[in-house]
């Protein structure tokens, strides 16, 4: 009598829906860490792996790295009730169930997409892989990824897709620093190879989050991430230009942009600032162009926009050297304080930064620049380790000129205001304060 094939999907299915199921998360960072958080919160056996020694030790240590997840949870769940194990080695992996893959997809130095990280993490999963597991892509990149680099890859040794093993796409869409919206919150998009892939990706995001969209291909999934952050991207860029022209014509934009928000329908803020920054905004179109550009399709919204957005940090330092030139100074020798260094508002993110940016502009023409940044007390520069200053009376008084070029909540404005020469503002924070000494974006 012939043996009955094991029905791989039956098992996982059933595994999932009992918690059962121990789910590996390879990327432990801002959308990895969460994500492994919310899934032991609802009973999952959680196996994480990183690449980073330092961040597997501060997890081991019940230490977070990131502003969403609270020391607590980590004590909580790595050390106490030990429902996270943390690894540099993909050897933790061989018991996985389920991966959920989120490592970065940054650009490399010619602006085209580095998908080495996702390469490199398939590389070492399949030395692990077993049949009957199911893998999830979170990492945002460029439509085809997921069935080029992962369904290839795997049925190249052997196993069928849909049969042999499960896979699915399912962008996350998550807003560091946003309390409001959250990876629990935040409804998610999910598009995978086969039926079976579906149901089974479905049951996974279904076990803690209400609301789920599921499209007909991985490739629709793909492309819906890089449609949203293209439309962010697009849209800060046409407000950034509006700024520039505003500026030209002496009107303020911050009161242009309140006045057309009290429009009920068809109109939705974007507002301006030194430029755009962070893992996502800045990055993601350009995974899109690549793409179409192998379709001989050249994207005209995201050059302009990319260009538009990319140059608002020398648009900063022109304004700022009219605004010393004033006071009779120059760039070259004036004191310099950057209010914030993070990319946006309340989070400890500096990658892309644009106010780092500035800074670099700044060193450029020979000022003498320092920076506060609550969050980041201190970050490297060109090999060199830069701290943050402290915020005090006597501080504030010795600067020609203080930039806020991030608006996180915890600072004390009102102390910045009181004691600075002169303030130059590039996110309204000072919304509705009358100072002869602030100048606004
Ligand atoms: N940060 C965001 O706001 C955000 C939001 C939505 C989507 N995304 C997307 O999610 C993905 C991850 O972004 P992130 O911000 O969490 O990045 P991150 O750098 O914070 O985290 C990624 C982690 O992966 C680790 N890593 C790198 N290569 C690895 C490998 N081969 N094996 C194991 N670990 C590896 C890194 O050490 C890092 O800790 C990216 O594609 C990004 O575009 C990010």
């Amino acid at each position: 009598m012939r043996k009955k094939k094991r029905d791989y999907s039956q098992e996982l299915l059933s595994k999932i829906k009992k918690r059962k199921a121990k789910v590996g998360i390879i990327g432990l960072g801002y959308v990895g860490l969460p994500l492994a958080m919310e899934l032991a919160k609802v009973g999952f056996h959680i196996l994480g792996v990183d690449v980073s020694q330092e961040k597997i030790r501060s997890l081991k240590k019940g230490k977070s790295y990131i502003t969403d997840v609270n020391n607590d949870e980590i004590r909580k769940f790595v050390l106490r009730e030990r429902c996270i194990q943390v690894s540099s080695s993909y050897n933790l992996l061989r018991k996985a169930d389920v991966v959920c893959v989120t490592v970065p997809t940054p650009l490399k130095k010619t602006k085209d997409p580095d998908i080495s990280f996702i390469v490199s993490a398939i590389t070492e999963l399949k030395r692990v892989f077993h049949p009957g597991i199911l893998i999830v892509l979170e990492s945002t990149t460029y439509p085809g990824t997921t069935r080029e680099f992962i369904v290839s890859e795997i049925e190249r040794m052997g196993y069928k897709a849909g049969k042999d093993f499960f896979v699915a796409y399912s962008p996350e869409r998550v807003d560091p620093g946003n309390p409001r919206f959250t990876t629990k919150n935040i409804p998610k998009v999910i598009g995978a190879i086969t039926e079976t892939c579906r149901k089974l990706a479905y049951e996974l995001y279904s076990t803690f989050l209400k609301n789920i969209h599921i499209v007909e291909t991985v490739e629709e999934a793909e492309m819906a991430k890089l449609l949203e952050n293209t439309f962010r991207a697009v849209n800060i860029g046409l407000v950034n230009e509006m700024t520039i022209m505003c500026e030209r014509m002496g009107i303020n934009i911050w009161n242009v942009i309140e006045a057309a928000s009290t429009k009920p329908f068809g109109f939705m803020p974007f507002y301006p600032g030194p430029g755009i920054g962070g893992h996502c905004i800045p990055l993601d179109p350009l995974y899109l162009s690549y793409r179409a550009k192998m379709y001989n399709f050249y994207n005209r919204f995201i050059e302009l926009a990319t260009d538009i957005n990319g140059n608002m940090p020398r648009f900063v330092l022109s304004k700022l050297s009219q605004i010393l030139n004033r006071d009779k100074k120059s760039l070259n020798g004036s004191r310099i304080l950057l209010l914030g260094i993070a990319y946006k508002a309340n989070v400890n993110d500096i990658r892309e930064s644009p106010s780092r940016e500035v800074y670099r502009l700044l060193l450029n023409e020979n000022a003498i620049v320092d920076y506060y940044d609550p969050l980041i007390p201190e970050f490297r520069e060109s090999g060199k380790r830069i701290k943050s200053i402290s915020l005090k009376p006597e501080v504030i008084r010795k600067y020609d000129c203080v930039v806020v070029t991030t608006g996180h909540s915890d600072v004390d404005y009102k102390l910045v205001l009181k004691y600075a020469w002169s303030i130059f503002d590039t996110r309204n924070v000072y919304k509705g304060v009358n100072s002869d000494k602030i100048t606004r974006l």
